[in-house]
């Protein structure tokens, strides 16, 4: 089979899978028992968070295990909006974010914030100048994804965090969970309060994730409890899923310069190759654009026939993001960027990892100009 279909999940690495395995089977205890076994996986938890903080070159104490981006999202989001909500119930997202964060920021609308969808242009890239734009007194909170999941286009984090240097008081929380291993992203640096990781993205485990918080920012918690995590997130913690994320990032991190080059050489592949055909329109910007992702739209095929065909021959791709693909609806990046329905209506999304190869995107090429022809003759 061949999988391209890695923002939606990759496979995790065995190492991955032998750590959680070995974690879980010698050492189960809970972190917050008083006796030794329990202070055992207390120091593995701790040992999980100081390799982790080291890899994304932060501070131990910044390191908040989570469930996953949803989670790690909606605690950045909601925790802050509450949090400082007597300073202000105004905050600025743009209209091409992951459901975790444009539902979330629906739910704070129904609890009287005012909400702020900054538009994209024809890449699906906000600009920097319209955020510092749309700031009010009231702003309390700005969420931008660092690299968008449909169609992968790289937003202009550096600039906003260099931006925000002026509004000390407006906390910027980044959504990174298709970026990391595959974009530069400088937490310290780009002025980052909260930012979002998902392990299951870079071949870490399904339900394990990440919430840097900066050194003195505040969030108000979601779940009521125990007090696990610094008080942030309650809930017994999962020491071998937080080891075995420790373990994929580092991996994800040692491949990345050679994994990302690897990943470039085919996507030009794809793309060169793919744009040749008339009936295929490149959804995927030349600029700015993140190294896994090729998104493309077939004229005149629905999304759902052709992936199903191609799935004939072994090829797993996707139409737009996963969470949305179930549900039929055009992609509402694409809409965004203004791509007419008709086109958003026949997007197929490749996504690689460093895992795949040259030769598996020839095969995927062929297949899809196969189908291509296949269905264009079906159609007439
Ligand atoms: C940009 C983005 N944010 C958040 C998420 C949610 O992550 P998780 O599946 O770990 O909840 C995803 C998953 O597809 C994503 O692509």
């Amino acid at each position: 089979m061949i999988y391209f279909d890695n923002s939606a999940t990759t496979r995790p690495y065995k190492e991955v899978l032998d750590s959680f395995l070995t974690v879980s089977r010698n050492y189960y205890g809970n972190p917050s028992s008083l006796h030794s076994f329990g202070a055992q996986a207390e120091r593995l938890l701790t040992q999980a968070r100081e390799a982790i903080a080291k890899l994304l070159q932060v501070k131990t104490s910044e390191i908040y295990f989570t469930s996953g981006g949803t989670e790690s999202n909606n605690l950045a989001i909601k925790g802050a909006a509450f949090r400082h909500r007597n300073r202000g119930k105004h905050i600025i997202t743009s209209s091409v974010e992951h459901p975790s964060v444009r539902l979330a920021m629906e739910q704070l609308k129904q609890a009287g914030f005012e909400i702020t969808y900054l538009p994209v242009d024809e890449t699906g890239r906000i600009s920097a100048i319209d955020v510092e734009k749309a700031i009010r007194k009231d702003t309390t909170l700005i969420s931008i994804m660092q690299v968008n999941n449909e169609v992968g286009t790289i937003q202009p984090i550096e600039e906003i965090g260099e931006m925000l240097k002026r509004y000390p008081t407006i906390l910027f929380h980044v959504d990174a969970v298709q970026g990391i291993g595959k974009v530069p992203l400088a937490l310290h640096e780009d002025r980052i309060d909260f930012c979002s990781f998902s392990a299951h993205k870079f071949h870490g485990l399904k339900g394990t994730g990440i919430l840097y918080m900066r050194d003195g920012a505040r969030l108000t918690p979601l779940f009521s409890g125990g007090n696990q995590e610094g008080k942030l997130r309650s809930g017994t913690e999962n020491v071998a899923g937080a080891v075995a994320l420790a373990k994929a990032l580092r991996m994800t991190l040692t491949k990345s310069e050679a994994g990302i080059e690897r990943m470039k050489t085919i996507q030009n592949l794809l793309r060169t190759e793919l744009s040749k055909n008339e009936a295929i329109h490149i959804n995927t910007p030349v600029e700015n654009a993140a190294p896994h992702i090729l998104n493309f739209s077939v004229k005149g095929s629905k999304s759902e026939v052709f992936i199903h065909s191609l799935e004939e021959k072994e090829i797993f791709v996707s139409t737009t993001s996963a969470c949305s693909s179930k549900k039929k609806s055009a992609s509402s990046t694409l809409l965004a960027m203004g791509v007419p329905e008709t086109i958003a209506d026949s997007a197929i999304r490749i996504s690689l990892s460093y895992e795949n190869t040259e030769a598996e995107a020839l095969e995927v090429i062929k297949a899809i100009e196969n189908t291509v022809k296949r269905l264009g003759r079906v159609m007439k």
